[in-house]
């Protein structure tokens, strides 16, 4: 049985407490888990400060290098790595697979964004009595960033938060989800072979407020950038005061189909974004509202095509759709499916339940105050909705506390104007469902679904300070 320890000042350090690690999909223990304490997390910020005034130091070129060469060992462990998500989170291997392809892809988009930092001269005779003065804008690392990852993405997510802060010089406190703490552990040693300096990346696994609190509130923290639950977020944002602090909370993803739309080409990219990864995806379709005169079309459809997923076993290349991450959010949705019952909805495909997995699951006639349409489900489960006018279907996508992203199927272009102007999401995607998302491209959400932005160099901006620099040519 592995038992990890943590990774501070680039060792791997021994701890008195562990915890049991335990597979989603068969529920046997996989591993025994360091368990922090907060005075190891304070090491490791004491640890990350100080790697962080040589790290700052470095060039560009050097900080671009060391991601390059994360890229280069990352594609020759891909197996390995999907592996490990298919252990840890249940990930069936196929979707391990592509999220391996997309965390290379991130690292290897903020290798070139570490080359791409640019600031801009600013016109500072502009004003009356100016002449002769010219200004310019640089971006600085921040220093110790504290992040906090989740569980849905082990490896990309990190990458999100990881890429952008080395690109630029800051060094990282990481805190992986404590169901899925291997994939950050095998990056460490990633890290250290591609030559990153030791102290720049600290992994501290584990749980509990105190380790939290201090990640967040530690004098030498200077950032704080969290993916997860919306009841988190909002706790870490009350306590980091005036620190710089990026969000990325959840959502109810809505997709909006309109007549226009060629059913059979786009059925299987929707029942993909509803199912992948069992839904616990902060953008899986959650909800899809299809104009009247398709709807039955399309829900014949979407049953037909859902119907044709394998529930299984994450290691089986065939696998759709695994375990839920844990059996206690099995029975949170299973709650909320009575729930909804109760009050008139009905289950066109699915709702079948073992301790730790839930078939793929579609819901018609819902209500919009139901919690599997206003709350995010994150399980495997859509509501179909049908609709009579496109500024109906806007309504009822907007009639939600959440907005992270959402997509329309049309070929009428005014219609997809309308609905990029109207929708509010932090994305809209016109002819693709809201799932979508390449790792360059801002991402984040409005309302209760986050604050910033994510997409390396959007992320970049809020990982670093905007440095003015103001010289008078003559004296
Ligand atoms: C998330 O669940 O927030 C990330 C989704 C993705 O990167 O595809």
């Amino acid at each position: 049985m592995e038992e990890t320890k943590l990774w501070i000042n680039g060792q791997w350090e021994e701890t008195s407490n562990r915890y049991s690690l335990t597979a989603p999909y068969t529920g046997e223990v996989i591993a025994k888990v360091a368990k922090a304490s907060m005075k190891d997390v304070q090491r490791a910020i004491a640890g990350a400060h100080q790697a962080f005034q040589s790290f700052r130091e470095t060039t560009a070129y050097e900080r671009a290098e060391i991601l390059y060469r994360v890229v280069e060992i990352m594609r020759g462990r891909k197996e390995e790595f999907a592996r490990i998500l298919a252990a840890e989170a249940g990930k069936p291997i196929s979707a391990g697979l592509t999220e391996i392809d997309r965390t290379i892809a991130t690292y290897q988009f903020s290798a070139e964004a570490a080359k791409q930092s640019t600031g801009e001269t600013v016109p500072l005779d502009a004003a009356p009595g100016t002449k002769d003065r010219i200004g310019y804008t640089k971006r600085i690392p921040i220093g110790v960033v504290s992040a906090i990852t989740p569980f849905n993405f082990p490896f990309n997510l990190v990458a999100h938060k990881l890429g952008p802060a080395f690109a630029v010089g800051n060094t990282v406190v990481l805190k992986p989800a404590t169901q899925t703490p291997l994939s950050s552990l095998a990056m460490a040693e990633v890290f250290k072979e591609a030559g990153l300096p030791d102290g720049a990346l600290q992994i501290v696994t584990g749980s509990g407020s105190e380790l939290s609190d201090s990640l967040v509130t530690h004098p030498l923290v200077k950032k704080v950038t969290f993916t997860g639950s919306g009841a988190v977020g909002l706790k870490i944002k009350e306590k980091v005061g005036l620190r710089k602090i990026t969000l990325e909370l959840g959502s109810n993803s809505a997709l909006i189909v309109e007549p226009s739309t060629p059913i059979d080409q786009v059925i299987s990219r929707c029942v993909g974004g509803a199912f992948g990864f069992a839904g616990q995806v902060c953008i899986s379709l959650q909800r899809v509202y299809i104009h009247e005169s398709i709807y039955e079309e399309f829900s014949n459809a979407f049953v037909q095509e859902t119907k044709k997923l394998k529930l299984g076993d994450p290691f089986d290349a065939a696998t759709d759709v695994s375990a839920m991450i844990h059996p206690k959010e099995v029975d949170r949705i299973k709650n909320w499916i009575e729930e909804a019952k109760s009050q008139g909805a009905e289950v066109a495909i699915g709702g079948e339940f073992t301790e730790r997995t839930m078939s793929p699951t579609v819901m018609v006639n819902v209500k919009p105050d139901m919690k599997v349409v206003c709350q995010e489900t994150f399980a495997p489960i859509v509501s179909l909705v049908p609709y009579k006018t496109l500024d109906e279907a806007i309504s009822l996508v907007n009639a939600s506390d959440l907005g992270l992203n959402a997509g329309i199927y049309t070929n009428v272009l005014t219609d997809a104007m309308k609905a990029a102007d109207k929708i509010e999401a932090g994305t809209v995607v016109i002819n693709d469902i809201p799932t979508f998302r390449v790792d360059n491209m801002p991402y984040g959400g409005v309302k209760n679904s986050g604050y910033g932005r994510e997409g390396i160099k959007y992320a970049i901006n809020e990982m670093t300070e905007l440095k003015f620099i103001t010289i008078k040519t003559t004296i």
